[in-house]
């Protein structure tokens, strides 16, 4: 079995994080999304795994080499042009070859990795099979019809959806999916639909299971689905302290304080992660907050939020709650006259104050 996990695509949903860097590499409770499917495809005992970038695609490849750190052995390949998910199993056949292989939305996150579902697609002997998901907005999704516990057809983000399923974007295939890909037309906007090639399966007598899960994230458009999949990640990690905690600090439940980080003074009530190098000081630290690398947070309380590498945050005296600061943001006070409020904020961003 091979693993072909996308990273390309533009992000322009999760903006303005996505116009630095590449919306796989965001941190969800400070990993990037895509270590997550490297973690599952590597655990699941895979070790050739194709990943789909953009035509350069030189900052996922910076970040994941020739992919040792992760026990598997990475092949690029570049998608020249945005034309669909089914086309980045088109350009990906010289690599797989005639195995079965998983195929991974790189900015998906599912807890509980992925073997669960490569066992079921040996012991099922089938062509294809899809994990599906219940949820409340199927029509943004490519959506099964289930007769008799049998796919009967798939729609891609379908206007009347036929049930409230999503199929997730991990999918597991035998080598008739490369005859789908290469049969089907490009849809009206533009691109070869992976549900389309699933139709085909169906239409053409191949066997299509699939397994229901709960646990499953994927961006649906709005920067608060970070702070969802952040949920979701946080409330399965295991508490480990690594930094250092002084005596007079107080950690409450499930907690992660990684090397060097430094915790002085504050009261941190778990679930949170809090990276390598950063101090906390004389702070709260609420459910659900992930603080990436190198931050300084000081005087300050902070809840359900991410924060990435390098942010300061001083002396606020308001709680700061939902929010998601990108690489070296700094919210501080101003100890100038007049007291004025001032901000220097990149494009589409968003500052709620009170
Ligand atoms: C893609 C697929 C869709 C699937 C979804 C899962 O949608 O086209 O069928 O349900 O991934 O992540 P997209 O993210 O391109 O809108």
């Amino acid at each position: 079995m091979k693993a072909l996990i996308t990273a390309g695509g533009h992000g322009t949903r999760l903006r303005p994080i996505t116009h630095t860097q590449n919306k796989h590499l965001i941190p969800i409770a400070n990993k990037p999304i895509l270590n997550y499917a490297l973690e599952y495809v590597s655990e699941a005992g895979i070790k050739e795994v194709g990943i789909i970038t953009n035509r350069e695609g030189e900052e996922v490849k910076e970040a994941y080499g020739d992919g040792t750190s992760f026990g598997v052995k990475i092949t690029y390949i570049p998608q020249e042009a945005p034309l669909g998910l089914a086309h980045c199993v088109k350009i990906a056949e010289d690599f797989i070859g005639n195995e079965p292989f998983v195929f991974y939305l790189g900015d998906n996150i599912i807890v509980g990795g992925i073997k669960r579902f490569i066992d079921e697609f040996y012991e099922k002997k089938t062509n294809c099979h899809l994990v599906l998901a219940k949820v409340k907005d199927p029509e943004r999704f490519g959506v099964p019809e289930i007769k008799g516990g049998r796919i009967v057809r798939v729609e891609e983000k379908p206007k009347k959806p036929k049930s409230s399923y999503a199929v997730t974007g991990i999918y597991i295939y035998d080598k008739h999916i490369f005859e789908a890909v290469n049969a089907i037309k490009p849809s009206a906007r533009g691109e070869l639909e992976i549900s389309d090639a699933h139709q085909y399966l169906i239409d053409h007598g191949y066997k299509v299971t699939y397994s229901e899960i709960t646990g499953w994230w994927k961006d649906t458009g709005k920067p608060e689905d970070l702070l969802e999949a952040n949920r979701l990640v946080l409330d399965n990690i295991k508490a480990e302290i690594n930094g250092r905690v002084d005596s007079n600090s107080k950690i409450v439940g499930r907690v992660v304080i990684e090397e060097g980080a430094e915790i002085i003074n504050s009261n941190i009530r778990g679930p949170v992660i809090i990276g390598k190098g950063t101090k906390i000081v004389e702070s709260y630290i609420g459910p659900y907050t992930s603080i990436y690398n190198d931050c300084l947070i000081e005087h300050s309380e902070i809840e359900f939020s991410i924060i990435l590498e390098r942010c300061i945050v001083r002396n606020q005296n308001i709680r700061i709650e939902g929010s998601l600061l990108g690489k070296d943001v700094r919210i501080i006070k101003s100890n100038e006259k007049p007291f004025v409020n001032r901000f220097l904020v990149g494009d589409q961003s968003i500052v709620e104050v009170r």
